[in-house]
């Protein structure tokens, strides 16, 4: 079998389209301009990367941005005294502080001092326990991107196995609590995992979110089975420079996968367009 290529750029190029329109009509209907704001903390080269794409997509949709850098040794007093002039700048609708901070902020404390209602991120407490519950919350970008995704290709999840790689706060457990809502059988496995191997192979959805590169053989996939791949990671190429690769051995795992995401070109450009929805969401629930 070759595995269908799921085309996240040209998924997210539609998501971002319909978030444009509503962008349009909350201007042309009540004056209203959703607003982003992304803070940067240092000079990590792929925040930097990140944070300029989400800034360009953005304006590109219509919204406003604003980006505020901050030096790498800033205080946490500081750095809680942005947050908090964004929290009340009524033309800032959604506020992302960048991950990861440098190792002297305590990255919860800032995290949690977002007003939950502009937490576009959905890190915040309040988001994750509203999630956790079934209530309306703000979503994590990267596994409502990847639950688009997986909708769109198997139409209904409900008593699917999937098993998630990975038990990150941003991917793997707001996964795992989306897929549950969806009715999916969910495994996390992790780094401790007895016989992951085995626990994957039972796997009708698999969700890779373990950062390390190409860690996933095709033999592990379940034929037919479907493959979301989070991993971004830059390794050395024989002939010599960097190339993107995912958390699963690409070419192994589609010729065994039903489905499966590239890198680049898959989850990376949904979880953009879904932080421009969060922001449009978060908008209309302020201003309704
Ligand atoms: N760093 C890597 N991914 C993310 C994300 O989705 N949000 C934030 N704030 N930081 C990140």
């Amino acid at each position: 079998m070759t595995a269908t290529v799921i085309d996240g750029k040209a998924f997210a190029a539609k998501v971002r389209g319909l978030v444009g329109e509503q962008v349009a009509m909350l201007k042309a209907d009540h004056g209203i301009t959703p607003g982003l704001s992304v803070v940067l903390v240092g000079d990590d080269p792929a925040s930097q990367v990140y944070v300029k794409s989400k800034g360009k997509m953005t304006v590109e949709v219509g919204m406003k941005s604003v980006e505020h850098r901050m030096d790498a040794d800033v205080s946490e007093t500081d750095l809680l005294a942005m947050v908090q002039s964004l929290n009340v700048d009524p033309t800032i609708h959604g506020i992302l502080v960048q991950l990861p901070l440098p190792e002297h902020l305590n990255s919860d404390l800032v995290i949690n001092s977002i007003d939950p209602a502009k937490d576009v991120d959905g890190f915040h407490i309040s988001n994750v326990g509203l999630l956790g519950t079934g209530q309306k919350a703000m979503v994590p970008c990267t596994p409502l991107g990847s639950l688009m995704m997986l909708r769109d290709q198997l139409g209904s999840l409900s008593g699917l196995n999937a098993v998630i790689i990975g038990r990150s706060n941003i991917v793997g457990k707001p996964m795992a609590q989306l897929l549950l809502g969806d009715s999916c059988t969910v495994t996390i496995a992790h780094s401790r995992t007895k016989d992951l191997a085995d626990v994957v192979r039972r796997a009708d959805i698999v969700v890779a979110a373990v950062g390390r590169a190409q860690m996933v053989p095709g033999d592990w996939i379940k034929p037919g089975a479907t493959v979301i791949d989070v991993g971004i990671n830059r390794i050395d190429k024989p002939e010599g420079g960097t190339r993107l690769v995912g958390d699963v051995d690409y070419d192994s795992c589609a010729a065994v996968a039903g489905a499966i995401t590239p890198v680049p070109g898959g989850v990376g450009p949904m979880t953009i367009a879904c932080l421009l929805a969060n922001t449009v969401t978060a908008c209309c629930r302020a201003n309704n």
